[in-house]
């Protein structure tokens, strides 16, 4: 498949969760990827974009996410990136039921660790939040095409 690069701004409202879902489906058109793939990748996207709403800006309509999609030798990389208030201490948040908020299950990252590949957050405390996730679409079809 063809390399590509999008590059998605949208104000922090839980409706924008669905925006950025729609457009990875779109990119990801092209790619014979089992359902189940394609809502794993779905799911990982989403668990950031709605941390960064949720978490960065406490909803806070005004302020921005970018969301940006890589695909280069059929890796797809996804960057969310927020200038929130930031995470105090990254190793405890990325930890199993680990949230601050009492009535949130603390899963996300978790669901992003496993269904990506790789998974790196940086943060800084004040300023904002980088979560970069990256997965092989390539050996997913080889997968498909073994499992048929
Ligand atoms: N973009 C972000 N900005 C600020 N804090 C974040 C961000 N993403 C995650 N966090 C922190 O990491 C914690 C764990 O996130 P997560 O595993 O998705 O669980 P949950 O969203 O259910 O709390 C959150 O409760 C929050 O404190
Ligand atoms: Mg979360």
């Amino acid at each position: 498949m063809k390399d590509n690069y999008v590059k998605l701004t949208f104000a922090a409202i839980g409706e924008n969760v669905a925006t950025s879902r729609m457009v990875l489906s779109s990119l990801l058109a092209g790619y014979d990827l089992s359902l189940s793939a394609l809502d794993e990748l779905k799911i990982a996207l989403s668990e950031a974009v709605s941390n960064s709403i949720i978490h960065g800006y406490g909803e806070d309509a005004s302020q921005m996410v970018t969301v940006e999609f890589t695909i280069a030798d059929d890796i797809l990389t996804l960057a969310v990136i927020d200038q929130g208030v930031g995470i105090a201490d990254i190793k405890q948040a990325m930890e199993p039921t680990f949230s601050t908020r009492p009535e949130h299950m603390g899963l996300g990252f978790v669901f992003m660790d496993s269904f990506m590949d790789s998974l790196e957050v940086t943060s800084t405390l004040g300023h904002g939040t980088t979560v970069l996730m990256k997965r092989n679409l390539k050996s997913e079809q080889l997968f498909n095409a073994d499992a048929v």
